[in-house]
């Protein structure tokens, strides 16, 4: 998919104050720092269409960006994030529970994973929700120019090795790097393939 326009639409944490228009909508979620927001400007070429920081707890917000004049990309703020207080931390679950539970015209989600990592509790627990909730999700690995070519697929086989123990299959997964740009053609056509199937049953 080429992407020939790619606009900042708003920012809220009140689900009810989103966008109104039905467009397909596609949200990226995961911890903080995990590189949703780089992640957001490599899909749209865009340097900084989404706000990126080495520290983590940057995004606060729902935001929400137009992508060719046809469906919706969302920034979410990261979960896990130890610096916030106890009290923000509700706040920020409950307004991502009900963007999640709500949100209607969502289509799929994008759990990010940092491909490092070993599988963390609270991703676990993230997508065992969305599962629970019947929210479709696919898994996208972050930051593989950070391993080596030898390290990744054995990285990446631990962590599905891992998830089977808890799914019966393993969801659909991209292996992505926002410095190389590795993944882009294929999370972008994953995006495509969904919109046209969407299309012809209007
Ligand atoms: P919050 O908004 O705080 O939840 O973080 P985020 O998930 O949006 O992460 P963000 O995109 O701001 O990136 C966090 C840090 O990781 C930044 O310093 C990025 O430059 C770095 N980063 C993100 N993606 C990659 C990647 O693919 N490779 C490398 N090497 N660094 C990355
Ligand atoms: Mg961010």
């Amino acid at each position: 998919m080429k992407i020939s326009s790619a606009e900042f639409v708003m920012s809220n944490s009140d689900v009810t104050k989103c966008p109104k228009d039905k467009l397909p909508e596609y949200a990226f979620i995961g911890r903080s720092n995990v590189g949703k927001s780089s992640l957001i400007n490599m899909l749209t070429s865009r340097k900084s269409l989404a706000k990126t920081s080495g520290r983590p707890g940057k995004t606060q917000l729902i935001n929400h960006f137009i992508i060719n004049k046809t469906w919706f990309l969302v920034d979410l703020p990261g979960y896990g994030y130890a610096r916030v207080s106890k009290s923000s931390k509700k706040v920020f679950q409950k307004f991502i529970t009900a963007y999640f539970s709500k949100r209607t015209q969502l289509v799929s989600a994008f759990v990010l994973v940092d491909c490092r990592h070993e599988p963390q509790k609270i991703d676990l627990e993230f997508m065992q929700w969305l599962g629970e909730n019947q929210i479709p999700f696919s898994i996208i690995f972050t930051k593989a120019d950070k391993l080596s070519k030898n390290k990744l697929p054995i990285q990446i086989n631990s962590y599905i090795e891992e998830m089977l123990k808890y799914w019966e299959e393993m969801p659909n997964y991209f292996i992505t790097s926002s410095s190389t740009g590795l993944g882009k053609d294929d999370v972008l056509a994953y995006i495509d393939d969904i919109n046209s199937q969407l299309k012809n049953l209007e």
